[in-house]
């Protein structure tokens, strides 16, 4: 494992790979790597790129308030797991090489923007569609792989990378689950062992709504409020709890075609995000 912290350096040595013929496989991360950054990497793998991770828990998609400064970091045990599963390069980067003084320019991808977490975290995805594309310029990478856990984050990042012409694939993979249910994420460690008990409790929650419209339910409302009520229940404070078009992720009432059923909520101050797809096949009655 080769760790690259300059951005010039990370540069060169794509363009190396590039000049031997090879094609670069991209994971980009925050570090405090589970076994869902892990699944990616060993699908970057698979496919015979060099393979390149970063590690950059970045400030712009940050909010004031929210847990930049408590996010969860270990570099070093980060490193020795992506030796073990043969990474080629580590991306390191410094803040302050990538946020130079004068830093001044923003992506903002419009629509995919306004819902979900979008509407609960100001200036996230700017964050977001900022450092990808910058990473994606400084890597070069033939693909780059992201988790469909951040579904919006994912819906996103293919948009930005269409309308800009990045020349790279973006492959989402699957959640990760423990074997209770619960999405893998760095987040997981804040969690009360009470908490940690509940937590399955969302995904449970997103499994009834799936449920229920492979029942016959149409209606995006009563879906919203039943998973919202069971979400209350298990003593979640639910943030949002909705059902979008997969692709376009603008509400869908009456529940038609690819819906991506999402829902984010607190236990106590960690907040865990989750989703499901499904497919509403055309022309099915609403249930009364
Ligand atoms: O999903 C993440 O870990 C981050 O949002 C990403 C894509 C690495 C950008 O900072």
């Amino acid at each position: 494992l080769k760790i690259v912290g300059d951005p010039a350096a990370m540069r060169s040595e794509s363009s190396e790979a590039r000049s031997l013929g090879r094609t670069i496989g991209f994971v980009p991360t925050m570090g405090s790597l589970h076994e869902g950054h892990l699944s990616l990497v060993r699908r970057c793998r698979a496919s015979g790129s060099v393979t390149v991770a970063s590690i950059f828990v970045n400030p712009a998609q940050f909010s004031p308030g929210e847990d930049f400064e408590r996010y969860p970091r270990d570099p070093d045990r980060d490193a020795r797991l992506l030796e073990k599963e043969g990474v080629d390069i580590l991306f390191l980067p410094e803040a302050s090489d990538l946020y130079r003084p004068g830093h001044s320019t923003w992506v903002d991808v419009t629509g995919l923007t306004r819902g979900l977490c979008a509407a609960h975290r100001p200036g996230h995805f700017r964050g977001v569609a900022t450092i990808v594309a910058k990473l994606l310029n400084l890597v070069r990478p033939d693909a780059a792989y992201f988790g469909q856990k951040d579904a919006q984050q994912a819906a996103i990042i293919r948009r930005m990378v269409e309308d800009l012409d990045f020349d790279t694939r973006v492959v989402v993979c699957p959640t990760v689950r423990e074997p209770d249910g619960l999405a893998l994420s760095s987040r997981n460690v804040f969690l009360s062992p009470e908490h940690r008990l509940a937590a399955p409790s969302l995904y449970a929650a997103l499994e009834a709504g799936r449920r229920a419209v492979a029942s016959g339910e149409r209606d995006a409302g009563r879906l919203r409020s039943m998973m919202t009520e069971r979400l209350q229940g298990a003593g979640f404070r639910p943030q949002y709890v909705d059902a979008v078009g997969a692709t376009s992720l603008e509400p869908v009432d009456p529940l038609d075609g690819e819906v991506l059923l999402a829902a984010a909520a607190y236990l106590g101050a960690t907040r865990l995000i989750d989703n499901v797809t499904l497919t509403v096949p055309a022309g099915t009655v609403a249930r009364s």
